[in-house]
């Protein structure tokens, strides 16, 4: 954790924030082991004596999430799970766990995620590089259609979903605040991290059935010094209010438990004057989302007809349904761009993510 962040940033309980909707500052706790600049090792504890809830930082990254004992039950393998496995031996082992085990299951999403943040970036024969960088596209095509981060004030930008991290580190490579990505996925955010650290994407890129090459990409970036990766959830960013003059969500609407939930908590985290970037395929995910929380895509008889895009459209005029945004509005007209999940070799689903920009 970049003390740079924490110290601008002011992060505040989450569990307070989800329960009771208040807004109390986290002080540091313990410090295992630090730089001048960073914590690797440590807490973040919660100022409310009556709370006092302390969030570990794990390897650089703070766990801050309102759920920690939930977070914790799911994640605390991953966290304990060995990284030093040599690449044949990764194989061998997933052979053996089968393809429906959970080492395989985000084996797939390294793969997916780590060639669409990086793959642009590998030189190497097999790294399919020209096809990769398709998140890259669609931000690229948000923030020009915004009139670019000089139309923006100036101010931090958060991340939402950022999964491996690319970016966050584009969008500080436009800009020059602070950036940080928030994800739940900590097998992606520790590659996110690992380029932050290392200056490398190490990640298996999927062949065919439980067949995975790794790949070792050099991904250098001259703006990470203002880049940070901190567990987190969407639904509940653990900061004050407006504080962020730029929020992004790319393909995360319809990965969450609540997608209005989502749209409050971005219309909250955006600064007076600031702007928001919202893209979604709506590939609801009944894991993620109940069918009764998909925005319209549930049914043909209702007045939308199944069209998402009429309720997410509502959802983000103040006052055009129940639980509307508040203060942001769509400033361009929304677009379909294509966005890429590499699933193997001969597998690339492609979509066209509904891209929305906003401003406050
Ligand atoms: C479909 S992926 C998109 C990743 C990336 N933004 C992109 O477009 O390439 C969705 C990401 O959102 C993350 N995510 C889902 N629910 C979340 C939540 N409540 N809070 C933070 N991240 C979440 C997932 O872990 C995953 O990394």
């Amino acid at each position: 954790m970049r003390l740079s962040h924490f110290e601008r940033l002011r992060p505040v309980c989450p569990r307070c924030l989800a329960t009771r909707g208040t807004a109390v500052p986290l002080g540091l706790g313990v410090v295992e082991e630090a730089t001048a600049s960073s914590v690797r090792w440590g807490t973040l504890v919660c100022g409310d004596p009556g709370c006092a809830m302390e969030y570990p930082i794990i390897d650089g990254a703070p766990i801050l999430v309102p759920d920690l004992r939930g977070w914790m039950a799911v994640n605390g393998p991953l966290l304990t799970a060995r990284t030093d496995i040599p690449p044949t031996m990764e194989g061998v082992l997933g052979d053996a766990l089968g393809p429906d085990s959970a080492f395989n299951v985000t084996r797939q999403h390294l793969s997916s995620y780590g060639w669409d943040h990086y793959g642009d970036l590998d030189r190497q024969p097999g790294g399919e590089a020209a096809a990769a960088g398709s998140v890259l596209r669609c931000l690229a095509t948000a923030l020009d259609a915004l009139g670019g981060m000089a139309a923006l004030p100036a101010g931090p930008v958060l991340d939402l979903g950022c999964a491996a991290g690319r970016t966050s580190f584009e969008v500080a490579e436009r800009g020059d605040g602070l950036v940080l990505g928030l994800d739940l996925h900590w097998p992606l955010l520790a590659l996110a991290r690992r380029v932050l650290e290392q200056g490398e994407a190490v990640y298996p890129l999927r062949r065919s059935g439980i067949a995975y090459d790794r790949r070792r990409v050099e991904a250098r970036f001259a703006a990470a010094e203002r880049v940070d990766f901190w567990i987190g959830d969407a639904l509940y960013p653990p900061f004050a209010p407006r504080g962020f003059a730029l929020v992004t969500a790319m393909n995360v609407l319809d990965c969450v438990a609540s997608p209005p939930a989502l749209l409050r908590a971005i219309d909250g985290a955006v600064a007076d004057g600031g702007g928001a970037v919202l893209a979604t395929p709506f590939d609801w995910a009944t894991q993620a989302t109940p069918v009764e929380a998909w925005l319209g895509g549930h049914s043909q008889r209702g007045d939308d007809a199944g069209r998402c895009e009429a309720v997410l459209a509502r959802l983000l005029t103040p006052g055009a349904h129940p639980q509307s945004v508040e203060r942001l509005r769509v400033v361009v007209e929304p677009m379909d761009v294509p966005w890429t999940v590499r699933m193997h070799d001969r597998a690339l689903m492609q979509y066209r993510t509904h891209l929305i920009m906003l401003r406050a």
